[in-house]
């Protein structure tokens, strides 16, 4: 099957030597896209600026911006059969980024922010993405509710939400602790384990909720 996954955090410039961003490593996205490699399927991996080497067998698109991942989903998504949203994506971006760089001034500087795309928000939406859906979620408080809340409105099939308020999981961190809500109001929590473990139990979970297809993607019974 074509899996498309985003990764990593996105870049929103402020002038040309300073942006804002988000901590994270990457290691989630990259890890489902090892193991979606693995597994056989044609895997595009929509990359935000990361320290990690590429995944060998996969199409890496490389984007900076929110819009710039944005642009790279809307024009990869057709065809897939799976799209995994795991990306950081900057909710915000500086509304009238600098040519130049900014100087200093005294005393306070306000900067004026506007929202970016929402994404994974678009799929559905905008997009007319008609295949299975997985959302990521980085909670700190209250964590069920709102995973729930945002798989009904951004139309998931699947959000895996993690807290970041717990030390040594989540952004940057080798492991992860996840739970997994489904659409049909299943839950499921899965032990702490690194992300690469936990890309493969993820994945082997989707894989058993599709359909599956023979070589020439016609459905086996
Ligand atoms: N996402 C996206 N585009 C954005 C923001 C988020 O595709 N502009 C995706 C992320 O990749 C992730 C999911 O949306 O799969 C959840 O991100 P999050 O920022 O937690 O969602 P929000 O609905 O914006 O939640 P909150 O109100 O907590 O910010």
């Amino acid at each position: 099957m074509r899996i498309l996954i985003t990764a990593g955090p996105t870049r929103e410039a402020l002038d040309p030597v300073r942006y804002l961003s988000i901590r994270s490593s990457g290691r989630m996205g990259y890890a489902l896209a090892d193991a979606a490699v693995a597994g056989g399927h044609e895997v595009v991996l929509v990359s935000g600026p990361v320290s990690l080497p590429p995944v060998a067998g996969a199409e890496v698109v490389s984007v900076e911006s929110a819009r710039a991942m944005y642009e790279a989903v809307r024009d990869r998504l057709p065809g897939c059969a799976i799209a995994i949203f795991c990306a950081a994506v900057a909710d915000y971006r500086p509304r009238n980024p600098a040519d130049q760089k900014i100087k200093k001034i005294d005393g306070i500087m306000t900067l004026e922010l506007e929202r970016t795309e929402d994404i994974l928000g678009s799929a559905r939406s905008v997009f007319g993405f008609r295949g299975f859906l997985v959302g990521f979620a980085a909670e700190t408080n209250e964590g069920r509710i709102h995973a729930r809340e945002k798989l009904r409105r951004k139309g998931c099939d699947l959000l895996v939400s993690n807290d970041v308020s717990r030390p040594g999981t989540g952004f940057e961190a080798l492991e992860n602790e996840v739970c997994l809500h489904y659409a049909d109001g299943r839950e499921e929590s899965l032990p702490r384990a690194v992300k690469t473990i936990l890309a493969e139990e993820i994945l082997r979970r989707i894989e058993a909720l599709l359909p599956r297809h023979d070589d020439h993607g016609t459905a086996l019974s």
